[in-house]
């Protein structure tokens, strides 16, 4: 049976890393038929808004959607079009996980396994309330944590742990200084623990956690935090593992779920051709898993160690002088 996926190309490398990814999965036979849908940059040339309503529809059709790097202007200008995909589907669980490959570039050619979950939602990172005073001398931001928000995030990573049978979670706040924001989720987090007996728990102020995990990346299992620290800990995960072209993440909600990679539109690559598909392919493979195809989710996984461990066509920030297409072509031979 085919199943129809929402595609979004998406920005600067976006489309290149698509082209790739879709080869790889026809190649794998997972029956799939692709609904394009803009956002961002082409949509607004195209239909005059960043986000319209026809791709909004399209993921409320297909409930999920597999979506490539979208562009958001640093400092002033739109704001961004993933928060706001995000928000409108309540796709409260950010899911990243980080794991070694051989032959990358990595610090850590072995030893790291982790899933970072984000919530996805709340907190600074949405960037509620952001004001300039007038005269541009004060600039304002809300943070806002619900229990609800912290509560089901945390279940979350807790639920996950036990159906992949992960021993620990690591609850990373700043409830030392963030007393009400990160303190009352914090607090919902040790209440969720207490019904997770079964699984090992401990906490760890964001400040350290950077640093262990740069000193002993392996001592972490899931790791589940707030949005803005989420964001920047899931970077720093990837960077472990050998860099943004290997880190995929999931965006999953109770209606809809949508599948990325943790890097951005890369404009410093972008058209070059050489940007590394890897992290769209394993977000790929995390959409397999959550549709229900886990054998094609595997067998997508061990194509890509495969293809590295012969050094295939590897994209320049691996080391090797292959394409976007010609690494994902050394990919499909494979699967
Ligand atoms: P970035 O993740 O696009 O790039 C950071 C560095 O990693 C660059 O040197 C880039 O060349 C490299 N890199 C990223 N992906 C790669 C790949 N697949 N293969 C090889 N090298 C890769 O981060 P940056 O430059 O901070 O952000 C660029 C734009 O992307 C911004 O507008 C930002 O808002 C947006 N962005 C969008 C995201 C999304 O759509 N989910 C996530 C992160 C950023
Ligand atoms: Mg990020």
């Amino acid at each position: 049976m085919t199943q129809t996926i929402t595609v979004i190309r998406g920005d600067g490398i976006g489309p290149e890393i698509m082209d790739a990814t879709l080869h790889v999965l026809d190649a794998l036979g997972a029956g799939l038929a692709y609904e394009e849908a803009d956002a961002g940059q082409v949509a607004l040339e195209k239909h005059g808004e960043l986000l319209p309503q026809v791709t909004l529809d399209s993921i409320h059709k297909n409930k999920i959607a597999l979506k490539s790097p979208l562009t958001t202007p640093v400092g002033e200008g739109f704001s961004s079009i993933n928060v706001a995909l995000r928000r409108h589907f309540d796709l409260y669980a950010n899911v990243r996980p980080a794991k070694s490959f051989p032959n990358t570039k990595s610090r850590f050619p072995s030893g790291v396994d982790l899933i970072t979950v984000r919530e996805n939602t709340e907190g600074a990172y949405i960037g509620e309330g952001q004001a300039v005073s007038a005269d541009g001398e004060i600039a304002t931001l809300t943070q806002k944590v619900t229990r609800k928000g912290s509560e089901r995030i945390v279940r979350y990573a807790f639920e996950l742990a036990r159906k992949t049978g992960r021993k620990k979670i690591t609850v990373v706040h700043k409830a030392n200084i963030l007393k009400s924001t990160s303190g009352l989720f914090l607090k919902v987090a040790r209440e969720v623990a207490a019904e997770y007996p079964d699984i090992q728990c401990n906490e760890m102020i964001v400040d350290n956690t950077c640093m262990q995990l740069v000193m002993r990346p392996e001592q972490f299992d899931v790791i589940v935090t707030t949005n803005l620290f989420g964001d920047i800990i899931s970077d720093l995960c990837a960077g472990l593992v050998g860099g943004l072209g290997l880190a995929p993440g999931a965006n999953i909600g109770k209606d809809a779920a949508i599948f990325e990679a943790v890097h951005g539109s890369a404009p410093d690559i972008a058209g070059k051709g050489i940007a590394n598909p890897c992290a769209l392919l394993l977000g790929a493979a995390q959409m397999l898993d959550h549709i229900g195809q886990p054998e094609n989710a595997e067998r997508l996984r061990k194509a890509i160690v495969a293809t590295l461990e012969a050094k295939d066509n590897l994209t320049p920030d691996l080391g090797g002088e292959g394409s976007t297409m010609s690494f994902a072509k050394a990919i499909a031979s494979r699967v």
